[in-house]
């Protein structure tokens, strides 16, 4: 019989670009009404590069979350050549810093602060390991002469791999895998999980530039093949506790996306829960949606299961969907690649 319910563990989303300001306050309500938690990225215009930012950060997020809403913004630090062992020791027992995050220079929003010489990371990857901070990775190179397509490969295999070797029992996560490669490194190594977007499981690269070029779904690390698009449905949909849901949801107006040099970023928020469930039961998995979207993260991250619980319905008509949300700076589109959704949240 046809499934028309879905009762589950309210979702949390592992990656996430909430921004700040006037930004902050319009996309939020869609993340705290969808997740339970979320992981929040610090690559803000000023990077989040030590605990005391992150704290302000997080009030400024606090903020804006009416008294009755249960949820959690977990926090991430910007790795630069400021982050030190003592405020890597802190960040262990920080109440709600999860996570530092490394990003290649130059290889997406607001990465000039980045790292270009993985080497010199060596004593604050072996503090993390020893005190069982997770590493959260952007995984491409950022070399000119590498194409485009190529980046998340070369990195696993160029950088990736001698971190592993080095630092064997660090936690990392790899984000917003985009490859077949990726899905086969991650369930090889012990240690490592993977974050996996809405956008890479549904769209791929023809969708996004060979009947015209759809800026709304240009994001890094760039689309992959539809071979490697199934690679990614495969690995989310089989139930494995190594991969869970990062939307990175990223919003940039639409100014800025559909321009003559447009920017890097999908806002997904909104919608990323029953496109998911449409897409699993596209795929016969239902079963396994839970674990993706609810459990395997807080495994991951070592954190309780949650308790609340969301339920979807299936209509039997379309519904209708949000397009886009205004903002002082203009609008921002709605990550939606499907032409029909039947999904919906009652509860
Ligand atoms: C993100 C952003 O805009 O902050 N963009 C993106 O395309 N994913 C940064 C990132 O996660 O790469
Ligand atoms: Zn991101």
């Amino acid at each position: 019989m046809e499934n028309t319910h879905l009762d589950i563990l309210k979702p949390d989303d592992w990656h996430v670009h909430l921004r700040e300001g006037h930004i902050l306050s319009q996309v939020l309500p869609f993340t705290y009404d969808n997740f339970g938690s979320a992981l929040i990225m610090p690559n803000l215009d000023k990077p989040i590069e030590n605990i005391s930012l992150a704290e302000d950060y997080y009030a400024e997020i606090c903020r804006h979350i009416p008294k009755e809403i249960k949820f959690t913004p977990h926090m991430t630090l910007y790795l630069t050549n400021c982050l030190t062992q003592d405020e890597i020791k802190k960040v262990s027992n920080h109440r709600y810093i999860k996570a530092i995050k490394m990003y290649p220079r130059g290889a997406t929003t607001n990465s000039e602060s980045g790292i270009s010489n993985i080497a010199e990371f060596y004593p604050l990857f072996e503090a993390m390991e020893k005190n069982k901070v997770i590493l959260s990775i952007h995984g491409e190179v950022t070399d000119e002469k590498v194409d485009v397509f190529e980046r998340e490969k070369v990195f696993i295999e160029r950088v990736l791999t001698k971190i592993i070797n080095n630092f064997p029992n660090l936690r990392i996560v790899l984000e917003h895998i985009t490859s077949a490669d990726a899905v086969k490194f991650i369930e090889k190594h012990k240690n490592i999980g993977a974050t996996i977007t809405n956008h890479h499981l549904m769209v791929n690269r023809n969708i996004m530039l060979s009947k015209g070029i759809r800026p709304d779904f240009y994001c890094a690390p760039i689309l992959k093949t539809e071979y490697d698009r199934l690679a990614l449905v495969q690995a989310a949909i089989s139930g494995s506790d190594k991969f869970f849901l990062g939307t990175d949801s990223a919003p940039h107006v639409n100014g800025k996306k559909i321009s003559a040099c447009g920017c890097a970023g999908i806002f997904s928020s909104p919608l990323a829960v029953p496109l998911l469930i449409q897409l699993f039961e596209k795929h016969n998995s239902l079963d396994t949606i839970e674990k993706f979207m609810s459990k395997n993260g807080r495994g991951f991250y070592g954190l309780e299961q949650q308790q609340d619980r969301v339920l979807y319905v299936k209509r039997s008509r379309s519904v209708n969907t949000i397009k886009n949300i205004k903002t002082d700076a203009g609008k921002i589109t709605v990550f939606n690649p499907y032409n029909e959704l039947y999904w919906e949240r009652i509860n």
